[in-house]
């Protein structure tokens, strides 16, 4: 369990008060955060932290090719969309995109949700103007509201108590789909019930098919292990608002170290990643597996400067890189970036962010093209693989549901179609079928990897 922090941990975490804090919420009334965020230090952790310890050493197993890591989920979760139905989609999407992963490149695949805290978002500007009228950007539902009036966009610290409340609930029924039965391999035709036939849909269901024979192989030959019922599913979110961050911030008493009990994997954002920052700061006195995104004008200093604070020992499974950089430049900067760590020395796991550096406007919509997105996970695979090192997994914006946010795919989502059911918040999101379009294609790769 955990205990209260004693005074000088507790000393040395607040020291991101003393730095500069992008991308923070402008709250009027700052008495009140202040009590909210007392009030929420009073409330049970989310996660263990054996868990995020678990967590730590399946990630380092990635670092060194013996697994890979699948972290996906919304962009922007929203309050209203926490319902059963939504949260049980994306788990089935992700478990999907597992078992293809695992079942084409043979490799355990360690499972995050950005599920269960991911509410708070930086935007490129603070304010947003509407017909003459200027209100604070909506920063997620942890901070203010999306609808254009001044009382919903603005910051309200109770919002902050709200998040805390749907991640519990969130990961209270993550934990049940996936200990309960849900997540059984045996259901592995199951999950795709009632989507029909497209090829991505005629291609799972072949392959849930040879699961599912190698199943009864097992049975009958006496392998067959309970473990196959079950799957860790992690949680994670951006750790971007430092009051909320700090407040889930515990002292394991097992072990008297300082763990963020909001979520199994925090990271970094590319927007707040100074490593003389807050964000940075706080993060470097956690003992969770964290992430940092590295977009294109990441320097050779900014990378040795986030290991030292980070992972200045070197532990494995306790940094992992996220690179987005976009199709069009992964080729040409992600050489350099690895060269850079390679010569350093200190291990690593490397992801590719295939969303964030991809991201175009039509119209009104941001979208992304579907053919991008593969582009830029071939050509993180291809550098990793001409320079022999190993990548680790692929953080993706996916949603179980059948929207129309993301150009392309089998089906064919065109621009014209981007409003028929253009649902996200803030960035457009793989639907449930472009997801599973994309686990073919990564398991197309692991395998000429492991043939290789
Ligand atoms: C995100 O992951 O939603 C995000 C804002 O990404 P990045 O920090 O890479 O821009
Ligand atoms: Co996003």
């Amino acid at each position: 369990m955990f205990k209260d922090a004693d005074e000088t941990i507790l000393d040395e975490i607040s020291a991101w008060k003393n730095l500069p804090a992008k991308h923070q919420p402008q709250y009027p009334d700052a008495d009140f955060l202040q009590t909210t965020v007392e009030y929420l230090r009073t409330l049970p952790p989310l996660i263990f932290a054996g868990e995020a310890d678990s967590l730590k050493c399946q990630i380092a197993q990635a670092s060194r090719g013996e697994a890979f890591v699948l972290q996906g989920g919304d962009c922007a979760e929203s309050f209203a969309d926490a319902t059963a139905d939504r949260i049980r989609a994306k788990i089935r999407t992700i478990l999907q995109m597992a078992v293809v992963l695992t079942y084409s490149g043979s490799l355990p695949v360690v499972k995050i949700g950005r599920m269960a805290g991911q509410y708070a978002k930086p935007r490129s500007y603070p304010m947003e103007t509407r017909d003459g009228v200027d209100l604070p950007s909506y920063m997620g539902d942890a901070v203010n509201g999306h609808e254009f009036t001044e009382a919903m966009r603005i910051p309200d610290p109770h919002r902050l108590v709200e998040a805390y409340q749907h991640s519990a609930a969130t990961l209270n029924l993550i934990r049940a789909f996936t200990n309960g039965g849900f997540a059984d391999i045996a259901k592995v035709h199951e999950w795709n019930k009632g989507f029909s036939s497209n090829p991505a849909y005629r291609r799972y269901n072949k392959l849930a098919s040879e699961i599912d024979r190698a199943m009864q192989f097992m049975k009958a030959a006496g392998a067959y292990s309970e473990s196959l019922r079950t799957v860790d599913f992690y949680s994670s979110h951006e750790a971007l608002l430092l009051d909320y961050e700090d407040a889930m911030t515990r002292i394991d008493s097992r072990t008297g170290q300082p763990y963020n009990t909001g979520a199994h994997f925090l990271w970094i954002g590319e927007r707040t990643r100074d490593a003389d920052g807050a964000h940075v700061e706080m993060l470097s006195h956690v003992k969770n597996p964290i992430g940092v995104k590295l977009g294109p004008s990441v320097t050779k200093d900014d990378i040795l400067a986030l290991i030292d604070k980070l992972n200045p020992e070197g532990e494995e499974g306790r940094l992992t890189l996220i690179t987005r950089l976009g199709a069009q430049r992964v080729e040409e900067l992600l050489p350099n970036i690895i060269e850079t760590v390679r010569q350093d020395g200190r291990p690593v796991t490397w992801m590719s962010d295939p969303m964030h550096g991809n991201t175009i406007s039509v119209g009104k919509f941001k979208t992304r093209r579907l053919d991008d997105v593969l582009d830029e996970v071939r050509g993180f695979f291809q550098v990793h693989r001409e320079l022999g090192t190993v990548p680790g997994g692929l953080h993706i914006e996916l949603t179980g549901d059948d929207v129309t946010e993301v150009l392309g795919g089998s089906e064919e989502i065109v621009e014209e179609a981007l409003g028929d059911r253009y649902e996200t918040l803030v960035d457009p999101r793989l639907n449930h079928q472009q997801s599973l379009e994309l686990a073919f294609l990564v398991s197309e790769i692991l395998s000429e990897d492991f043939s290789a």
